[in-house]
């Protein structure tokens, strides 16, 4: 099995591939699966390609559509396949705002396959650092309905003290990662060297969310991990 496809947290691949090639593959939108395609050519299979596995994006979608969102945020957009899975369940009005510090990967690799869906004018894609651009959003007053974080795991919970004042009263936020390969749940000694710092950081900032009563919580096993946070006041 491609090693992309390592970073999901069920251990029988044959079940995983099971749940692809059922649901996955054949529901994918063709420009997502070529944006896919693209991306894996252009980053390989290891570490550095970097985006959701298509399970979570068909997932990210269903949640845009179940949510009703119109207006939504993420921030880490790399290639852009959790954007397009956003864009294509956005209604015609729909709109999505996109942070991420790095915008060659959109432009080079993800850009011409959501031109080509038919969605870009639903996106915004802001260049940036996550937290500036944030500050900026909060300081215009604008609201969402749903966001979705897929970035710098050591910033998640200061993230998500400005996230409380994006969302919306019934509004979901989802991190993404927060079981990061497993590792939250082995002893340290046993956690390899190169997952340690976020691996640290996403076990903070699991039980910070535990203990945040201002949102209700499901931490979803997709992919490497999606815990959903909707706002309740
Ligand atoms: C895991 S990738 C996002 C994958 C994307 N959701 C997808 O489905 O392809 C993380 C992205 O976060 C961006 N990033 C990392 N630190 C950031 C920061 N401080 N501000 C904004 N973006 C950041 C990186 O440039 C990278 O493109």
């Amino acid at each position: 099995m491609d090693d992309l496809y390592k970073k999901n947290i069920l251990q029988s691949d044959a079940l995983r591939q099971y749940i692809l090639e059922t649901s996955v593959y054949t529901r994918e939108h063709e420009k997502l699966k070529q944006l896919r395609e693209a991306t894996i050519e252009h980053y390989g299979k290891g570490p550095s390609c970097k985006m959701v596995p298509p399970e979570e994006g068909q997932f990210i979608y269903m949640l845009v559509k179940l949510t009703n969102a119109k207006k939504t945020l993420e921030v880490g957009v790399f290639t852009g396949y959790s954007l397009l899975s956003t864009a294509l369940a956005l209604p015609e009005e729909g709109q999505v705002t996109a942070i991420d510090l790095d915008g060659e990967a959109y432009e080079k690799v993800g850009l011409q396959f959501i031109r080509e869906a038919g969605v870009e004018h639903k996106i915004n894609f802001i260049q940036s650092d996550a937290m500036s651009a944030l500050n900026e959003i909060l300081n215009k007053g604008e609201q969402f309905d749903f966001v979705f974080v897929d970035a710098d795991k050591p910033n998640y919970i200061k993230y998500h003290e400005i996230l409380v004042k994006l969302v919306k009263v019934g509004g979901v936020i989802g991190y993404d990662n927060t079981l990061w390969f497993g590792s939250v749940a082995l002893p340290d000694e046993e956690v390899p060297e190169y997952l340690l710092v976020n691996r640290n950081a996403l076990k903070e900032l699991n039980n910070y969310l535990a203990s945040d009563t201002r949102f209700e919580i499901s931490q979803v096993p997709i992919g490497d991990g999606l815990t959903l946070c909707r706002r309740v006041e």
